[in-house]
């Protein structure tokens, strides 16, 4: 379905939602848009690319509306850049309190690609938001029936990151037109925030005082208390990524053979920079550090690997990375876990079996 790799673990199909398996993201920096994630919370729309128009209102001098060929008019800037969702690994939050409702992720809900377009901050430029913008929302036509109450999808990032070089308007992925499901003909890309922000489809731009109160900003994506009450205003509302990482090879659960075993994954930080990754052949007790690789931006996430010689029977691989703030993962996920299951950043964790080779 929508062009993916047949092993998507999908968990809904309309709306569609899909990861890939993990170990499809290991060692690649950029990820083949068949094997991208995906998340919806409405129905795809199918919008014709020679009709779309983009509004520009609010808080600004000058309102805009503007067809793609016009759009296409600005300059044209490509950013590589990591989309992680925030329920990135809820499955681990899951099992240590069902979280009821969402989708049960696991680590590989987020990749990375190549994004054009043009900067975000170049059509703002054109509508010259006035004195007491601050914020800047994105609308979009998909309605997500789960939203209460049910409306279209919309989200807000503050003016000053909206203006910041890196956020685009794209049209093109990994080199080609956008894919629908992937928000084509126009999305908006934010390098360094949750993916929720990337609203697909976007055909509304509006210069406001205060974030958006679209529910998937005013309500969802929040970090709730744990009385778990949600309602607009509530909780603390997600925006840059937080340093996480994940084990993608060897898979949980795999049979590996004795001798010098090669662990690979990921970890991201958002708007920082990934200053070293630790991992652990014994659950935590003892630690080596990866090898990371140069991130293609300082707007992706840095693949690591390393060699860990396993003894022989069952052996508990472990991760933790440090951002350049000194900032590290939290041991366990029962010290993030929230009522909706949003950043999980606990250390991850992979079991292995290591068999000794038949004599
Ligand atoms: N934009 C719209 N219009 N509708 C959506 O449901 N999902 C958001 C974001 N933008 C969404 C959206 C979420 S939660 C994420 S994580 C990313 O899109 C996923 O982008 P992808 O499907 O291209 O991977």
């Amino acid at each position: 379905m929508w062009d993916k790799r047949n092993d998507m673990i999908v968990y809904e199909t309309e709306p569609f939602n899909a990861e890939p398996p993990p170990t499809a993201l290991a060692g690649q920096p950029l990820t083949p848009i068949d094997t991208f994630y995906s998340r919806n919370h409405g129905p795809t729309p199918d919008i014709d690319a020679s009709t779309w128009r983009l509004h520009v209102d609010g808080l600004v001098d000058r309102q805009l509306d503007l067809s793609l060929a016009e759009l296409r008019q600005l300059p044209v800037q490509t950013v590589v850049a990591t989309l992680e969702c925030a329920g990135n690994r809820r499955a681990e939050l899951n099992a240590v309190r069902p979280i009821s409702g969402q989708e049960p992720w696991g680590p590989a809900t987020i990749s990375t690609a190549e994004w054009t377009g043009v900067r975000l901050a170049d059509v703002l430029a054109a509508a010259r938001p006035r004195a007491g913008a601050a914020h800047i929302a994105f609308a979009a036509p998909d309605i997500a029936r789960n939203a209460s109450p049910p409306q279209p999808y919309g989200a807000s990032i503050p003016l000053s990151k909206a203006s910041s070089g890196e956020v685009l308007l794209a049209w093109s992925m990994n080199g080609r037109p956008l894919p629908r499901v992937h928000g084509g003909p126009v999305r908006v890309v934010v390098p360094g925030y949750i993916g929720a922000r990337s609203v697909k489809w976007v055909h509304r731009i509006t210069a406001q005082p205060e974030p958006s109160d679209n529910y998937f900003q005013a309500t969802a994506y929040r970090l709730l208390p744990s009385d778990g009450i949600r309602g607009p205003g509530r909780g603390i509302p997600l925006g840059p990524a937080i340093l996480n990482a994940a084990i993608l090879a060897p898979g949980n659960g795999a049979a590996v053979a004795a001798g010098p075993t090669s662990v690979t994954g990921y970890a991201f930080s958002g708007e920082h920079t990934v200053a070293r990754v630790d991992v652990s052949p014994d659950g935590g007790q003892t630690w080596s550090q990866a090898t990371l690789a140069q991130p293609a931006s300082p707007w992706t996430w840095q693949l690591w690997h390393t060699t860990l010689s396993l003894p022989g029977g069952p052996a508990l691989i472990t991760a933790r990375a440090w951002d350049d703030t000194g900032a590290t993962q939290p041991e366990q996920p029962a010290t993030v876990w929230n009522p909706e299951g949003y950043a999980n950043t606990a250390w991850p964790r992979v079991q292995v079996d290591v068999r000794s080779p038949v004599r």
